[in-house]
């Protein structure tokens, strides 16, 4: 199985090539997603919004919070099965949906190395900067890496994806499948699925039903970080769209919906009040306690996950969970037809 790790560089002499796909849509899913979900009887906007530079640093944050256990719980579970994960799938490219700043990449590019097989690193990020700057690390990093970034949408690019150039892992970590409502995480799941090559991995976080308590506490946490990662995104609307928000006229509000099993965020309008998107010519009405969801968080059960991959032509692997069975990994391949 492994051959000894020799360092090669791309053909082309070159170990970073970045493609972008966004050009300007980026602005533009914005204003469609907040001319759409601020319209609407029960307001809504999507979480991918939150992470300007602001809310990436306070996700990074929230990951090292005492109650956001998912991020320590998957760290955990990549460290202890990672050697194995480069076995069973004998990978030469990690492919990674939403890599941000890649802090668990390291484990699973470390396990591919030691196994002599890594040979590229393909993130894929709708932020510029990550994927530019995770791209002149990991290449430092691992010499005779190569990385082909593709800055782009995951729900939107996934064709422009390169050619593989052997059996690859598609990552998609930290439990993110969960800010999909159902509906859209299936479609989501069959576009990763058409991607999945006869030897190809996909490698998914999960978060795991658990008591609502632990659940919400996650997203309500004591040093109110949450709150200030969920009042951010109305400082995107104000910077990009010149909306005129006062973010503390509202408050945070983390809830769990037990019928759905999925966490909600919200904002909660502290008094009646009208906000101005100047960009888009639109007024927005706020009655006081008046609720906009901004993410949805699913939790997911073996039982329900398993449907969901299979519902997507997946099929299960492996699961692997840490000690507690908070969090989950799992590894699926594309069902055979
Ligand atoms: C990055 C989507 C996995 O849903 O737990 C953390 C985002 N929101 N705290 C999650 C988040 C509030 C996170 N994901």
């Amino acid at each position: 199985m492994s051959t000894p790790a020799v360092p090669r560089q791309g053909i082309a002499g070159e170990a970073i090539r970045i493609d972008s796909h966004l050009a300007g849509s980026a602005e533009r899913s914005l204003a469609d997603d907040v001319l759409d979900g601020l319209t609407r009887p029960f307001k809504e906007l999507p979480p991918k919004h939150f992470y300007d530079a602001r809310g990436a640093e306070l996700f990074d944050q929230i990951c090292e919070l005492p109650e956001y256990y998912p991020t320590r719980c998957e760290r955990t579970i990549l460290a202890e099965r990672a050697e194995e994960l480069a076995e069973l799938t004998g990978a030469v490219e990690l492919v990674e949906l939403g890599s941000g700043t890649a802090a668990k990449t390291r484990v699973l590019l470390d396990a591919l190395s030691a196994a002599g097989t890594l040979e590229r690193y393909v993130p894929v990020d709708v932020t510029e900067t990550m994927v530019r700057d995770c791209a002149e690390a990991l290449t430092s990093e691992y010499p005779g890496l190569r990385v082909h970034g593709v800055i782009g949408d995951f729900e939107r690019h996934l064709q422009h994806l390169p050619q593989a150039i052997g059996p690859r892992i598609i990552a998609f970590l930290g439990g993110t499948i969960g800010n999909f409502p159902p509906g859209s995480r299936r479609r989501l799941l069959r576009g990763i699925a058409r991607m999945l090559g006869g030897d190809d991995h996909l490698l998914m976080g999960t978060d795991l039903v658990k008591d609502p308590r632990v659940l919400v506490a996650a997203y309500d946490d004591a040093q109110g970080v949450t709150a200030e990662f969920n009042r951010n995104v109305l400082l995107v609307l104000n910077r990009e769209l010149r909306a005129d928000f006062d973010p503390q006229d509202f408050d945070h509000v983390a809830l769990f919906d037990t019928e759905h099993e999925w966490i909600e965020m919200r904002l909660r309008a502290r008094r009646e009040h009208t906000v101005l998107v100047r960009d888009l010519d639109l007024a927005v009405h706020f009655d006081e306690g008046e609720e906009l969801r901004t993410e949805i968080s699913a939790k997911f059960t073996p039982a329900r996950l398993e449907g969901d991959l299979a519902a997507a032509g997946l099929d299960l692997a492996s699961w692997l969970t840490d000690p507690d069975e908070l969090f989950a990994l799992t590894l699926s391949r594309r069902s055979s037809l």
